[in-house]
C-alpha cells in the first residue's frame, strides 16, 4: 500500500483534475480513492472548474432529485466546455453506474465510469477523443480497493471515513443501490487497520467506518481461515489508539448484533450513537419494502441498545409515501417516532426508482401532495423530538471533539459529542482536533448552545 499522500499535492505542472462529489459518505470516501488513483497517475488535483482539465462529477441516484441536480451540473459544465472545448468531462458514482449508455447522449460527457471501475480511469482518459466516449460500468464481485490510500479532502484534518465493505446484498425493495454498487463484499481486516493507523499517525481524531450494512461485515482470512465480523473489527479499530474516536454506519436492524452493542460499551472511545434506519413503522409496509424487519424487532432493538449503552444516541432514516402506504401506516410511523425518541433522522418521501423491485411489483400511488404533507407531519414532529433531546443535555457536561471554528462566528468553535450532537462555544486557545470539556448552556433543535469548562 502507498500512503505517501495522505493529502492532495495541488501540482500545478501536473494535468489539473477538479472533483464534484454528491451522494452519501461512501461517495465522498470513493473520490478520495479516484484522486489517488489519479495522482498516481501523475494528475493533481485543483479546486475550481475554471482550472481544470478534466472534471468529474460523483453522482448519487438513490432518489430522483439527486439526479436533476446531477443533470443540472452538466449543463453548467456544458458552457464551461463551450469556453474550453478541450476539456473532458466525466460522470463517476452511483447514476453512471444506473444510467450507463445513456449518459453518454448527452454530448457534454466524454467517460462514463461505475463504482468499480476508478482502478480503470486514467485509461479512460488517456482513450478519450473528440469521437471515442469512454465508458466502464463493470461491477466487480471482490473490488474494495483495499490497497489504495484514499487521499483525503476533507477540510479540518480531523474525521476521515474508511470503507469496510462495499455494495448490498440487502434487496430493500424501494432501493437502488444493490444495482448502482453491485453485490457486498468486505474488505481486508489489515488494511483497514493499515488504513487507520496512518490516519491516526496523521493526526486524524476520529474514524468513520462506512458500510451499507456495517454488521454483515465478515472477512475471513486466507491463511488462518479465522473469521472476522464487524463487532470484532470495530474492537480493533478501537484498540489502536484510546484517544481516537471511532463512529461506523449504518447499522441495520435486522443484523445489528448484541456483540456490536458490548464492544461499544466496554470502549469509551467508540462514539454512543447508532444510525438505526427503520423506514416505516408499520408492519406492512416493512414488509413491502422488503425489510426483513418488523416494527416490534426494531422496538426491541432499541430496547437493547438503550439497556446495553445506556444515554446511546438513536438516529434513523424515514420514507414517507412508500406504494400503498394508508393514513393508518403513516400514523404508525409517528407513533413509532414518539416511542422511540429519535435524537435525530434523515426523511424522505418517497420516489420510484426505475429497475428496482417496488418499480416492478407496486404501484406510486401515494399522491404527490400526500407524500409532502406526511413528510411534513414527519419533520415537525422530529424537530420537537431533537428538541426535547437537545434540552435534556442543557446544564450537562460533555467532552467534545473539536472540528473547527463557527461559519457564523469564528470566534466560535464547533464541534460534537460522543453522541453526535453538533455544539457551537467560544473556543479561545483551542482548536481543531483538541478535546474539550463543555457545559450546556441553552440549545435549539439542531444545536448545543455551550461554554468550555
Ligand atoms: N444502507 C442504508 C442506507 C442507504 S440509502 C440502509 O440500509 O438504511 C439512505 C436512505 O435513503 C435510506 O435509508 C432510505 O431512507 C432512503 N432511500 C433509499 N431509497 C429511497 C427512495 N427510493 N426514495 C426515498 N428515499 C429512499
Ligand atoms: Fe438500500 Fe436496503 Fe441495501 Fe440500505 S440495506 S443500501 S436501503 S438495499
Ligand atoms: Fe450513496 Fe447515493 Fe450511491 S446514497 S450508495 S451515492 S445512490
Amino acid at each position: 500500500m502507498n500512503y505517501s499522500s495522505v493529502r492532495p499535492i495541488f501540482d500545478k505542472t501536473r494535468p489539473q483534475v477538479y472533483i464534484e462529489t454528491y451522494g452519501c459518505q461512501m461517495n465522498v470516501n470513493d473520490s478520495e480513492v479516484v484522486l489517488s488513483i489519479l495522482q498516481d497517475a501523475g494528475y493533481s488535483l485543483c479546486e475550481k472548474m475554471e482550472q481544470a482539465s478534466i472534471i468529474f462529477v460523483n453522482t448519487c441516484a438513490i432518489r430522483d432529485n439527486a439526479e436533476q441536480r446531477i443533470h443540472g451540473r452538466l449543463d453548467v459544465f456544458r458552457l464551461e466546455k463551450k469556453k474550453r472545448p478541450g476539456i473532458i468531462v466525466g460522470v463517476l458514482g452511483c447514476m453512471a453506474e444506473r444510467m450507463k449508455e445513456q449518459l453518454l447522449k448527452n454530448p457534454v460527457v466524454d467517460i462514463v465510469a461505475g463504482p468499480d471501475s476508478y482502478r480503470d480511469l486514467p485509461r479512460l482518459i488517456s482513450a478519450v477523443t473528440a469521437d471515442a466516449k469512454q465508458i466502464n460500468t463493470i461491477l466487480s464481485h471482490e473490488e474494495t480497493y483495499a490497497d489504495i490510500a484514499p487521499v483525503r479532502m476533507d477540510k479540518n484534518g480531523v474525521s476521515a471515513f474508511i470503507s469496510i465493505m462495499r455494495g448490498c446484498n440487502n434487496v430493500c425493495s424501494y432501493c437502488v443501490v444493490p444495482y448502482t454498487r453491485g453485490a457486498e463484499r468486505s474488505r481486508d481486516l489489515n488494511s483497514i487497520l493499515t488504513e487507520a493507523q496512518t490516519l491516526i499517525s496523521n493526526g486524524y481524531k476520529e474514524i468513520n467506518l462506512l458500510g451499507q450494512n456495517v454488521d454483515s461485515y465478515l472477512w475471513v482470512n486466507p491463511e488462518t481461515g479465522e473469521k472476522v465480523n464487524f463487532a470484532l473489527l470495530l474492537e480493533k479499530v478501537a484498540l489502536l489508539d484510546s484517544n481516537v474516536r471511532i463512529r461506523f454506519s449504518t447499522s441495520h436492524p435486522k443484523d445489528m448484533s448484541d456483540a456490536v452493542l458490548h464492544t461499544m460499551a466496554a470502549h469509551s472511545n467508540i462514539c454512543k450513537h447508532i444510525h438505526l434506519p427503520v423506514q416505516s413503522g408499520s408492519n406492512t409496509m416493512l414488509e413491502k419494502m422488503n425489510r426483513k424487519h418488523t416494527r416490534e424487532w426494531y422496538l426491541e432493538r432499541v430496547a437493547k441498545i438503550r439497556e446495553i449503552i445506556p444515554g446511546c444516541a438513536i438516529s434513523t432514516d424515514v420514507i414517507a409515501g412508500f406504494c400503498g402506504e394508508s393514513e393508518q401506516d403513516h400514523q404508525d410511523t409517528l407513533q413509532l417516532f414518539e416511542e422511540v425518541q429519535f435524537d435525530a433522522a434523515f426523511m424522505f418521501q418517497f420516489s420510484m426508482r426505475p429497475g428496482t423491485k417496488a418499480a416492478r411489483h407496486f404501484q406510486d400511488d401515494v399522491p404527490p401532495e400526500v407524500k409532502t404533507s406526511r413528510l411534513n407531519q414527519i419533520i415537525e414532529l422530529q424537530n420537537r423530538l431533537s428538541l426535547e433531546s437537545n434540552q435534556k443535555c442543557v446544564g450537562r457536561t460533555f467532552e467534545v471533539l473539536v472540528e473547527g471554528t463557527s461559519k457564523r462566528n469564528d470566534e466560535d468553535l464547533v464541534g460534537r459529542t460522543s453522541t453526535n450532537k453538533s455544539c457551537v462555544f467560544p473556543g479561545k486557545g483551542h482548536k481543531a482536533g483538541d478535546y474539550v470539556n463543555v457545559i450546556v448552556k441553552s440549545c435549539t433543535s439542531a444545536t448545543l448552545l455551550c461554554e468550555i469548562v
